[in-house]
């Protein structure tokens, strides 16, 4: 039997929905959560993204404070912008799109921001509070991960939970929330540096795979029945498309006929991305009540 597709569209609209009902109670108090959205450039991908997280905000009743600068911005323009945007008690959440310019070490970007505002989880500080399970925001695409996880009810619990991809962003983040105790997992995470990955990958109850490369997941290297998330957001390139090019995600999708659930590309954990955002700029406008009263 093929896979239960895991419907990320329909669980990040709902939880969208929830929080458009939590904004507009916030702006009785006077307060509309608003995100500080900056862009260096054009690159397509970032442009795209920049635009789908801005109308999702918008749609939710929250604010989307637009910046957008030209590709040779210098390191200290940036910089000037982020202390600005840090200072202003109308603005609760500061994103900054990656991947910037060469000339600008994101590194220094990051660690500029201040971390009650970080609503992506990037500063080491935010960072640090979500390995010992502090109290902060979450990471926002490990973060939906789990909440789809949770919406199909897979045990997590002493699962053997595989990670293919050690970003900063999705691997790293997501080992760390999966071995906290309320989520109990035992989790493998595998990289380019990994001798044998399907060793790993047959072993996995859950498979997450973040690697950036297009159809590395094939049906033989997956376990019958396992859980099979996909988290890689390719551009391959599709004369049949009006665009030139489709999105694909890191595992093949002859997955389905050997998985329980599969969550694809596009469709899966893409849309619960942005819903965790939204989540953590409502979360940054709510706290920012007490912080500065
Ligand atoms: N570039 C790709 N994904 C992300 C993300 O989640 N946040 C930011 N700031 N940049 C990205």
């Amino acid at each position: 039997m093929p896979a239960v597709i895991m419907d990320g569209k329909s669980l990040g609209m709902k939880i969208r929905l929830n929080l458009k009902g939590k904004t507009e109670l916030l702006q009785k108090k006077g307060i509309t959560p608003c995100l500080a959205v900056i862009l260096v450039g054009e690159d397509p991908a970032s442009v795209s993204y920049v635009k789908s997280k801005g109308k999702a905000l918008v749609e939710a009743g929250m604010k989307s404070r637009d910046i957008k600068l030209p590709f040779n911005t210098q390191e200290d323009e940036l910089l000037s912008i982020i202390n600005d945007l840090n200072n202003d008690k109308n603005t609760h959440g500061i994103l900054v799109q990656m991947p910037l310019p060469k000339q600008i070490n994101e590194e220094n970007i990051i660690n500029a921001i201040n971390p009650d505002k970080d609503v992506d989880c990037f500063h080491p500080v935010s960072v640090g509070n979500m390995v010992i399970g502090r109290q902060g925001f979450l990471p926002c695409t490990p973060h939906g991960v789990i909440l789809l996880l949770r919406e199909y009810n897979i045990p997590l619990s002493g699962s053997n939970v595989v990670i293919v991809g050690r970003s900063n962003i999705v691997g790293k983040p997501l080992l760390n929330i999966l071995i906290h105790k309320e989520n109990n997992a035992t989790v493998t995470l595998c990289h380019t540096g990994t001798r044998d990955l399907s060793y790993h990958t047959q072993r996995a109850d859950i498979l997450i795979v973040a690697a950036g490369k297009p159809s590395l997941i094939k049906p033989e290297i997956v376990k019958e029945g396992a859980v099979v998330i996909d988290v890689g957001i390719n551009r391959v390139s599709d004369t049949s498309s009006p665009k030139g090019y489709r999105l694909c995600g890191d595992v093949d999708e002859a997955v389905i006929e050997k998985a329980s659930f599969f969550s694809p590309v596009p469709g899966g954990v893409g849309p619960m991305t942005i819903a965790m955002l939204l989540q953590n700029v409502l979360e940054a406008a709510e706290r920012s009540i007490t912080s500065f009263k």
